[in-house]
């Protein structure tokens, strides 16, 4: 299939679990040294923290859907205003302390502290773009993050960031393509040593 066959919508909160389950099949290599052997509670996570980011606030949806409505082929979040992070932050320590227990808790949200980002009025912010493996290579992505710089437009903003593991070539490819470039740079040996990501690059595109 073309990418122009596949469409963009916003997101609802029946698509959260659908939304869980490919970022954790698209982050896996990063989940994994972060979760442990208690890796297989990753999803129930996942689909807590996506549900708080759409109750916190600020962080918008787009998914696309596959060769039927009920399968997901992609999905991204845009964030165009602040969260309460309290709500977030909350909600997400008591998912994690129930899932994992304490010390993989406090291990985990080291881990998942990065890339540290702060929140800039005139940015949105792209996270979790993330595309099912049998759907690659078809355009998806770059449909995603063409629908995301939309939502970024109208909501007033004026440029787009996100970030990108250094060594995610694919991804990274990607941004450059689509005009992104480079606005700051973050080294840290901790996730260097532990999910082999030494650097956390900061992309900008202007709109
Ligand atoms: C990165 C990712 C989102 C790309 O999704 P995708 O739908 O396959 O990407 P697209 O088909 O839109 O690719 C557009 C362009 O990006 C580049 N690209 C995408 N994936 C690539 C890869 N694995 N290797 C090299 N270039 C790649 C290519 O230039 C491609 O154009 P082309 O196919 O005409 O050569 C997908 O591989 C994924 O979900 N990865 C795991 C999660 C992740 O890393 N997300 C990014 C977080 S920052």
């Amino acid at each position: 299939m073309k990418a122009e066959q596949f469409t963009v919508r916003l997101a609802t909160a029946e698509d959260d679990p659908a939304i869980a389950a490919l970022v954790v099949d698209g982050f896996l290599d990063k989940f994994r040294p972060i979760f442990g052997s208690r890796v297989d509670r990753a999803l129930r996570i996942m689909e807590k923290w996506v549900a708080l980011e759409h109750v916190s606030g600020g962080v918008t949806s787009l998914v696309t859907e596959g060769y039927s409505n009920s399968e997901l082929a992609g999905s991204v979040g845009v964030r165009t205003a602040p969260s309460r992070e309290d709500v977030l932050a909350r909600g997400l320590w008591r998912a994690l302390n129930r899932n994992l227990g304490l010390p993989r808790t406090l291990w985990a949200t080291t881990l998942l502290s990065y890339p540290r980002y702060s929140y800039r009025a005139s940015e949105a912010y792209v996270e979790r773009l993330v595309v099912s493996p049998a759907f690659r290579r078809q355009g998806i992505a770059r449909l995603l993050l063409t629908a995301a710089e939309d939502l970024a437009r109208e909501s007033g903003k004026e440029s787009v960031g996100l970030h990108v593991s250094g060594n995610n070539l694919g991804a990274l490819r990607l941004y450059e393509a689509e005009g992104y470039v480079e606005a700051g740079r973050q080294r840290s040996f901790l996730t260097g040593y532990f999910l082999d990501i030494r650097e956390w690059l900061y992309l900008r595109k202007e709109l």
